[in-house]
Formats: C-alpha cells, sequence, structure tokens
C-alpha cells in the first residue's frame, strides 16, 4: 500500500515537472518564432515612383510587407513599366506626339493598377521625380517645363493613388538616392542581431554609387573625415550619421556627351558631306541632321546654323582618334583646390566599392565586361570593339539594336576616360567597380531611395521594437506565464503536504 502510495505521488511530481518543462519550452518557442510569425500577418503595401529621365519614363512599383518598411532591404520591386513616346522634356511640342506620350503614361498606369489590389489603391503612395532633362529644359524654356510638370500633376492626381508630388529633382539628390538605394538593397544600414533587433552591421562599409543616364552622370560614396564643402551631405540614417561625397555632371550623360563629340568630329571636319567619324566602326556610315547634334543646351550652335542640314559620316574605326576626342570634352587641368575629377570640380580620392549602374552597366555589358573586371581588360575589349567591322559586330552582338550598337565604341571609350581620368579609377581600384544593373532582382537607381526617403521609411533614428506591443506574442507570453506560476504552485504545495 505505502510503496503504491509512494509511486503515485513520484508520478505526480514527474507529470507537474513536465508540465512545467513544457511551458517554459513552450515560453521559448514563441520567443522565437514571434518574427517569423507576425510577418504573415502583415499585409502587402505598394508604392509607385515615375523615374521621368532624359530618353524616357519608367514606371517602378515597390512592394512590401506592411509596417516592416523600416527594416533594411524589405522593400523590392513588383515590376516597372517603360512607358512609350516622347520624354516628358519633349512634350508640349507637337501635339500628336503629346498624346502618345499620354497614351504610353496610361498603358503603364493601367498595368501598374492591376497588380495592386483594389482595396489598396486609395493608400498607395505615387511620386514623380524628373532628372536631367528636364533640368535642361528648364534652363532653356521654364514656362514649357513648368507647363508640363502641371498637366502631369493634373493626370497624376487624377489617378486613384495617393499622389504626392512630381517634381523635378537636383543633381545631388538624384546621387543620394541612387547611393540610398544601393546600399538599402545591399543591406549595409542595418541588421537583425540575435536578438531579433536592429543594429548596425559590425565594420560596416557602405558601396559607392555611379549612375550614367542621358543627360547627366552622378557618383556618390561616403567618405569618414568630415569634409565640408557644396558637394558633401551629411545624412543621418537608423541613428548613424554619413558623410556622403556626390556631384552630378550635367551634359555628362551617355546621350549628351555623344552630341558633344559629334560636334568635336564635326568642328574637325571641313566637309559635312564627308565626315570621317572615329569613334564609328568600320563599314558603318549614316545621314544625319544638324538638329540632332545642336537642338540642346549641352552644345553651341555653330555660326550659320542651320537646323536642317546634313551631315554624312563615315566609320573610321580609330580607336586612338576615338579617345583623344572624347577626351578633349572634359576639362582636366583647371583645379582650383587639392584634387579635382574634372572642369574643377573637388572630389576627394574614390574609396571602397562603387556599383556602376544604368549607362554604365549597358556599355559595359556590351563589351561583355560586365560584373568586376580588370583595367588593362577593360581597355584592351573597348580596342578591340573600336576595331570590329560593323558587319561583324551586328553577327556577334545581335541583342543590342543598330541605334545603340552604333553608339558602344563612343560609350565604351567616354566610360573609360571619366571613370580612369575623370574619377581617377586605378589598376588597383577599377578592381572595386561593378557593373551592374540590380540587386537582389530590384533595378538600381534613384527612384527607391527616393521613395523610401519621401515616404519616411529610412527614420534617421532606429526605434527599438519591442515585441511586447504584439497582442498575440504577448497573450501568449502571459498564458504560459500563468502556467507556469500555476505549476510552480502546485508543486510547492506537494512539497509542503510532503513535508508536513
Ligand atoms: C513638390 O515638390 C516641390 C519641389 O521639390 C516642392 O517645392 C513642393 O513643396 C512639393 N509639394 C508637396 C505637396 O510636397
Ligand atoms: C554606306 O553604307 C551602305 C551599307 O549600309 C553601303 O552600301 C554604302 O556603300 C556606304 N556608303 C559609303 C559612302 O561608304
Ligand atoms: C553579365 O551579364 C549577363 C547578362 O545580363 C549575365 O548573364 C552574366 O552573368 C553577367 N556577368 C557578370 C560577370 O556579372
Ligand atoms: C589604354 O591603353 C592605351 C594603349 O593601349 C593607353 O595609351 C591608355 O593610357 C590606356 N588607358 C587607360 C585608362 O589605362
Ligand atoms: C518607421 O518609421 C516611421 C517614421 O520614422 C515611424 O513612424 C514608424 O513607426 C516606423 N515603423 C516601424 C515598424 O518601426
Amino acid at each position: 500500500m505505502a510503496s503504491k502510495k509512494k509511486m503515485g505521488y513520484k508520478c505526480r511530481i514527474a507529470v507537474v515537472l513536465l508540465l512545467l518543462l513544457a511551458s517554459i519550452a513552450a515560453l521559448v518557442a514563441v520567443a522565437v518564432i514571434q518574427d517569423a510569425w507576425s510577418t504573415k500577418e502583415y499585409s502587402l503595401q505598394y508604392g509607385i515612383v515615375i523615374d521621368s529621365g532624359s530618353s524616357r519614363s519608367n514606371v517602378y512599383l515597390y512592394e512590401w510587407p506592411g509596417e516592416k518598411q523600416n527594416e533594411t532591404g524589405v522593400v523590392s520591386e513588383k515590376m516597372n513599366c517603360r512607358v512609350s513616346g516622347v520624354p516628358i522634356s519633349e512634350m508640349k511640342v507637337d501635339q500628336q506626339k503629346d498624346e502618345e506620350a499620354w497614351k504610353g503614361f496610361k498603358e503603364c498606369m493601367d498595368e501598374v493598377s492591376k497588380v495592386i489590389p483594389v482595396e489598396k489603391h486609395k493608400n498607395t503612395p505615387l511620386f514623380l521625380g524628373a532628372t536631367a532633362g528636364m533640368r535642361l529644359l528648364h534652363e532653356k524654356d521654364e514656362q514649357r517645363s513648368n507647363e508640363v510638370l502641371a498637366s502631369l500633376k493634373e493626370y497624376l492626381s487624377s489617378l486613384p493613388f495617393m499622389f504626392q508630388n512630381a517634381s523635378i529633382i537636383t543633381g545631388q539628390e538624384e546621387g543620394l538616392y541612387g547611393w540610398i538605394t544601393v546600399n538599402y538593397l545591399m543591406g549595409n544600414f542595418l541588421e537583425k542581431n540575435i536578438w531579433n533587433s536592429y543594429v548596425r552591421p559590425e565594420g560596416a562599409k557602405t558601396v559607392g554609387s555611379m549612375d550614367l543616364g542621358g543627360a547627366s552622370t552622378q557618383i556618390a560614396f561616403s567618405v569618414q573625415e568630415a569634409h565640408s564643402g557644396p558637394d558633401y551631405m551629411h545624412v543621418k540614417l537608423y541613428g548613424y550619421a554619413y558623410n556622403v561625397y556626390t556631384h552630378s555632371f550635367l551634359c555628362y550623360g551617355k546621350n549628351e556627351a555623344d552630341k558633344r563629340v559629334l560636334d568635336k568630329v564635326v568642328q574637325g571636319s571641313s566637309d559635312p558631306a564627308y565626315i570621317i567619324n572615329p569613334c564609328y566602326p568600320e563599314g558603318f556610315n549614316i545621314t544625319m541632321k544638324a538638329s540632332s547634334i545642336y537642338d540642346t543646351e549641352c552644345t553651341k550652335k555653330p555660326k550659320n546654323y542651320n537646323p536642317d542640314q546634313d551631315f554624312f559620316m563615315v566609320g573610321a574605326a580609330n580607336s586612338d582618334g576615338c579617345e583623344s576626342i572624347v577626351k578633349s570634352i572634359f576639362d582636366f587641368k583647371t583645379c582650383p583646390s587639392s584634387q579635382c575629377s574634372f572642369d574643377g570640380v573637388e572630389q576627394p580620392p574614390v574609396t571602397g566599392e562603387f556599383m556602376a549602374y544604368a549607362g554604365f552597366f549597358y556599355t559595359a555589358r556590351a563589351l561583355l565586361m560586365n560584373g568586376s573586371t580588370d583595367l588593362d581588360q577593360f581597355n584592351a575589349s573597348v580596342r578591340n570593339f573600336c576595331h570590329t567591322h560593323w558587319t561583324v559586330l551586328k553577327q556577334q552582338k545581335t541583342w543590342i539594336s543598330d541605334k545603340y550598337l552604333k553608339t558602344y565604341c563612343y560609350a565604351s571609350h567616354y566610360i573609360l576616360t571619366l571613370l580612369a581620368d575623370g574619377y581617377k579609377f586605378d589598376e588597383e581600384t577599377w578592381k572595386n567597380i561593378y557593373f551592374e544593373k540590380e540587386v537582389k532582382e530590384t533595378s538600381i537607381g534613384w527612384s527607391l531611395g527616393y521613395m523610401l526617403s519621401m515616404s519616411n521609411m529610412i527614420p534617421s533614428e532606429v526605434r527599438y521594437i519591442n515585441p511586447m506591443t504584439d497582442p498575440v506574442f504577448a497573450g501568449l507570453i502571459f498564458l504560459f506565464s500563468a502556467l507556469t506560476i500555476v505549476t510552480v504552485v502546485i508543486v510547492f504545495i506537494f512539497f509542503v503536504r510532503n513535508c508536513c
């Protein structure tokens, strides 16, 4: 009888202890899985940014789990849509072209609308940012640029989305937002530590950003020393201060620099009916209108300028000749301070890794030099490309249309000069340049960084997110804590009874 009773008592103790252990295990498990668990609770949110560049507009749709937008790298690109028709800087000139451009906008916005659930439309922010093409138009014809923006605002605010603004962003903003995009996507601002809270990664390095658009080019990288000057921007992200050097060069985009090079080629020739262009491949020739070179603020119109004059150009495939013409559009001599890139612009030495995207990527890919490369190899492929006959190029590069293919000898010399002679990348630092167009399947450009900044999705201070604020989590913690206390009490009662 006595031994049987003892067995029962031991058994009950064991059951109670098991219960205690199970409660503790459950507590730990809930704590561990709470984050992954709560993600499912959030519904997706969306944001739209229209990047109106000098050659076209692109609509980007971003997506992120709601309430999690402040976490680094959670915003990704859901889709993008290339708006057909003329760029916005060429609107309000020809009614028919305007109609096509509006049709292009409508098609893209319809496509985007279909992807966003209807009930989310009114909470989806919509931004339009115009870059160098509109900066140039603003200089040339302020009234027309204001009219274009006003009609875009009218159109965009008629859509079901939460329209925010349509404005021309400055070159510096463009550079800074590109830098934010790159580093946000690479997770350089924040990482999760083992306690599930966000910290700045140990020994965190940021990556520099280089953008080559149609009308302007931007460089941005963070520097350690507390320099000051118009090209240094101080930003505080997630509680950490960065000193970012950024400069935007207007008229140094791929298309505008091309016009400036063509101007030099035309100026150096005596016969407009037979101009030898060392930057065009052998076997290639083209007739172009003077307006295609001179109808821009970036080139100086010649005396007796006639926009309808025809120029006939023949490719000469002369890499050295092309190199020296490309170099002639830069001023490498003037420098009011100790170190300059070009045109008298001060620039500290480039440090760290760089992401080179947009035109840099497309040009490097035409040479099959995307990713990270070696300066000498890059230089050799530029020469090789320029000396390849047009018919051979067309056979080799079937994925590039003629319109672009004819420009890549010039463009590759241009980026080589810009990076090596301008920004001063050498054999060592060139290896740190990555020619890419995407990170984590999201296009690299200023638009993501712009949306994150404009919607305060990158706070300047990190708020400690207390998991106890989640009601489900708090409820479970309460339940299991209560269970633990109850079992402890039961154990205690058993011991008291046994002793007395
Ligand atoms: C729109 O952008 C312009 C130019 O950046 C700015 O002056 C204006 O305040 C903005 N409007 C709104 C409503 O944010
Ligand atoms: C121009 O190119 C065409 C082929 O694209 C060729 O038939 C023609 O002979 C060329 N003209 C000159 C003057 O090189
Ligand atoms: C270069 O680009 C091609 C096509 O986009 C891609 O398949 C390849 O992996 C890239 N190479 C490097 C080194 O990034
Ligand atoms: C590229 O190579 C040529 C000779 O082949 C040389 O003159 C030039 O300096 C090189 N350019 C760079 C940026 O290294
Ligand atoms: C994200 O940042 C905004 C602005 O700083 C803040 O209002 C919001 O509460 C933050 N969200 C989270 C989940 O931290």
